[in-house]
């Protein structure tokens, strides 16, 4: 009957998919209530700002989180505490669902409406808002904002993907990863939202479950995260910073993830402190749970809302300029080779052989298998792949052999190897690894034999210093550069983003950084401008 009423209620522009949206948020609904239009709020609902993202040629996805303000600023408030406060200051009563609609114009000054609509979200949920509009022309600008009863969001601007079919001339977009809420603030975002961009790229450490006393700048709130409400805390002290929320209303953003949305150096269904798996699986479940709940991605896969096991890997296209895909590259892979038998995670191991087992798997058979028929069957310029480590080998040779850090491709080498071997049969040459993770800027040759001089160069890879985490030490950094001829340009003393200019002639990383994650409007300077061109594996300085 609910549903039913629902459908009678829902504007006319609503799609079906849309629809089918909104029945899916009721699926578990908390509890046998009726939807109500609306509440009398006390507090701004939209203090987490709004978002969008998976831009498509006619359609892209539109996210907010009703969320009036934390229950104990400064603190953690328990679920019971946060719970009343949205009561109080939404003016509901307990268990309702509520109805957000939303408004997407063709022009900033919001006269020309192209689209409204609405979708109904619970506390099961987590208050949070996905919909996706479509109907929509491809390659232009759109504005949006969402009511909720007595509120309005802010304005947001988004973008269509151009259609399948056009010559593209350039497509830019921002490469970002690792934002340590407590290791800086973030003037990268603070650019990127006053950037002239596309896209947002994002591939991973959104938030990060732990802490390091040594660089902490403004503290978390809580501790590390095991729980929904907890996971919820974190992601959504992250968007009470306005750099952050300016950064998500300025663009639309594609993202992946890494291992901080859950847990430092997961593998699959394996903590690195090596917690009993289901109780493990339990937590991812949460974690990914609230993950979704605050971006602008809608969770694919086995599990319906709420699971344990959810698909984020995805393909875009950017007319006939690129593919894009953006991989997973945590759910899927085996655990780190040559562990610690004390202690899970990575470390830096020598003379590994079991990094070779063919066995071994980044991406899992699957997401493999759809990676290598997706890359052979694409016909676009450009093929570029999203994913949230370094490829390159950052192993130092010692008088002993060679050592290597296990968490990155190199504890996945005969996987890494395979990938490429694809790339090099299929005689592709302007495939871009674009990675992130290792808090350092880099650009680098790709072989299937790495830093071999008698194995061709078949790709190229740029990685993106982070938003704030600290890097490296420039003492393993130069032993890392002396070791690997194939790494181009790598600095891990700067923070902040990379712009890709991608023309049908050459992609273009140009590295955008400040030395000072400690202070809040630090500009970025071009710390370095690397280029692939067309038709020519490999990268070289402009
Ligand atoms: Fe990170």
């Amino acid at each position: 009957m609910r549903r039913r009423r629902f459908l009678q209620s829902a504007a006319a522009s609503v799609s079906a998919l849309a629809v089918a949206q909104a029945l899916a948020a009721l699926a578990r609904p908390a509890a046998a209530a009726p939807s109500v239009p609306g509440a009398k709020w006390r507090a701004d609902p939209f203090a987490l700002g709004v978002a969008s993202g998976e831009p498509r040629p006619d359609s892209v996805l539109l996210w907010t989180r009703l969320y009036p303000g934390q229950a104990r600023p400064g603190g953690s408030a328990t679920d019971a505490e946060q719970a009343a406060h949205f009561q109080e200051k939404s003016g509901l009563i307990a268990l309702q669902t509520i109805e957000v609609s939303y408004e997407v114009f063709e022009d900033d000054g919001l006269k020309k409406r192209a689209q409204r609509g609405a979708v109904v979200t619970h506390a099961g949920r987590g208050w949070s808002v996905h919909a996706r509009v479509e109907g929509l022309k491809p390659g232009r600008p759109y504005w949006y904002r969402f009511h909720s009863g007595n509120a309005t969001s802010p304005v947001g601007r988004t973008r269509t993907a151009p259609a399948l079919d056009a010559a593209v001339q350039r497509l830019r977009l921002a490469l970002a990863s690792c934002q340590h809420y407590e290791q800086g603030y973030y003037a990268a975002h603070a650019h990127m939202a006053r950037d002239d961009l596309d896209l947002v790229l994002f591939v991973g450490d959104y938030i990060y479950e732990s802490s390091n006393p040594q660089y902490r700048i403004r503290p978390h709130t809580g501790g590390v995260p095991q729980t929904l409400a907890a996971y919820r805390e974190r992601h959504a002290l992250y968007k009470l910073d306005a750099d952050l929320r300016a950064s998500h209303a300025a663009h639309p953003w594609i993202c992946t993830w890494d291992d901080h949305e859950v847990d430092n150096d997961y593998a699959a269904g394996q903590s690195a402190k090596y917690a009993d798996p289901a109780q493990f699986l339990a937590r991812r479940a949460a974690a990914y749970q609230a993950y979704f709940e605050h971006m602008p991605v809608m969770p694919g896969g086995p599990d319906t809302w709420g699971g344990a096991h959810q698909r984020i890997h995805q393909r875009w296209a950017w007319g006939q300029l690129a593919d894009l895909w953006t991989l997973d590259c945590r759910q899927y892979r085996t655990v780190q080779p040559c562990r610690d038998p004390l202690k899970g995670g990575g470390r830096v191991v020598l003379n590994c052989a079991e990094r070779d087992d063919p066995h071994r798997t980044m991406l899992g058979q699957a997401q493999e298998q759809w990676l290598t028929e997706g890359l052979a069957d694409s016909r676009r310029r450009w093929r570029l792949l999203g994913q949230s480590t370094q490829l390159s080998s950052t192993g130092i040779d010692t008088p002993l052999g060679r050592t290597i850090y296990t968490d990155g491709w190199d504890g996945y080498s005969a996987a890494r190897a395979r990938l490429l071997q694809a790339v090099a049969d299929m005689g592709q040459t302007n495939v871009v690894m674009l990675g992130g993770d290792v808090h350092q800027n880099v650009a680098a040759q790709l072989r299937v034999v790495p830093n071999d001089p008698a194995s061709p160069v078949v790709a190229s890879e740029f990685v993106s210093t982070s938003i704030t985490t600290r890097g490296m030490g420039e003492g393993a950094l130069t032993r890392i550069r002396a070791s690997n001829p194939d790494i181009a340009h790598a600095r891990s003393d700067e923070r902040g983003y990379t712009r890709l200019d991608v023309t049908p002639q050459s992609a273009t990383a140009t590295f955008l950084t400040t030395p000072f994650p400690a202070q809040v409007d630090a500009p970025l300077n071009v710390q370095a401008v690397y280029v692939v061109d067309t038709g020519h594996a490999g990268v070289h300085p402009a």
